[in-house]
């Protein structure tokens, strides 16, 4: 039985487009928690293009369950988790150009300044989760770097056009997934996923989180964050995944 995580980023991104102050991406967090998810996410970018400085203390203070913070590794960064002490930090690549976070981060290329920054934000007390691709380098990269959990990549299984490039990408998540286990890192599973694609990953045992934005909040439009939030829920309980133990939240 795995754990949903709701990233709630495109409700800021909604009301970004208006510069007002609604729709409030912590009133989608508390909506996504009351329908049982287990953690929420958000992306503070280094451009401030939909999460601001506000949602993340705010959430802080409201959150019930893991508050997963992604965020380039940057000096900024670093210290902007320090002080408001989420859960967990995923650790993610950022071109400002870019539409949504495009792939993995090089974790192989990087090791020395990966290592350091999952050491500072180990010391502040937050566990670090590093985005990965699905590859044997990168995992093995993250285990080098300290990391307590990968979150592998999985936007282009989600986007695979062809049921053989699907099984390629699944059977590389798959891998990774199994070899993350082996060297004891947690594994998550994240992007591109929706109700449709959700299925096949669920028969992974290995990944114990999913962290999921865009398809809950589209949808949310339509039918409401609950009923959204419900509907993938449902599906993540039937995952092959042992039940997590609760992964302990940090005190305020
Ligand atoms: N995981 C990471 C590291 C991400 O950057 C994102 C997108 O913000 C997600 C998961 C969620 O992806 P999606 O919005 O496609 O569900």
């Amino acid at each position: 039985m795995a754990r949903l995580s709701v990233n709630v980023d495109h409700v800021a991104t909604l009301r970004q487009a208006r510069g007002i102050d609604e729709p409030d991406p912590v009133w989608a967090a508390v909506l996504a928690e009351k329908a049982g998810a287990d953690g929420i996410i958000v992306h503070l970018r280094e451009d401030r293009r939909h999460i601001q400085d506000r949602d993340l203390k705010v959430l802080r203070q409201v959150v019930k369950g893991r508050l997963n913070m992604e965020m380039a590794a940057t000096e900024e960064m670093l210290g902007i988790a320090a002080t408001v002490g989420p859960d967990l930090c995923t650790l993610v690549p950022e071109r400002r150009q870019e539409l949504t976070t495009e792939g993995g981060l090089e974790v192989k290329g990087h090791l020395e300044a990966v290592k350091q920054a999952v050491a500072k934000l180990n010391g502040a007390g937050i566990q670090v989760s590093l985005f990965i691709d699905p590859h044997p380098e990168q995992v093995k990269a993250a285990h080098l770097a300290g990391a307590q959990v990968v979150e592998l990549h999985t936007g282009t299984y989600a986007n695979a056009g062809d049921e053989a490039t699907l099984k390629k990408h699944l059977d590389a998540i798959e891998d990774a997934a199994r070899l993350a286990a082996r060297l004891n890192i947690k594994v998550a599973a994240g992007h591109g996923l929706n109700l449709r694609n959700v299925g096949p990953l669920l028969k992974l045992p290995e990944i114990e989180e999913y962290s999921i934005g865009h398809s809950i909040v589209a949808r949310a439009l339509f039918v409401g964050m609950e009923q959204a939030v419900g509907e993938m829920l449902a599906l993540v309980r039937q995952s092959a995944a042992p039940r997590a133990a609760e992964a302990p939240r940090r005190r305020l």
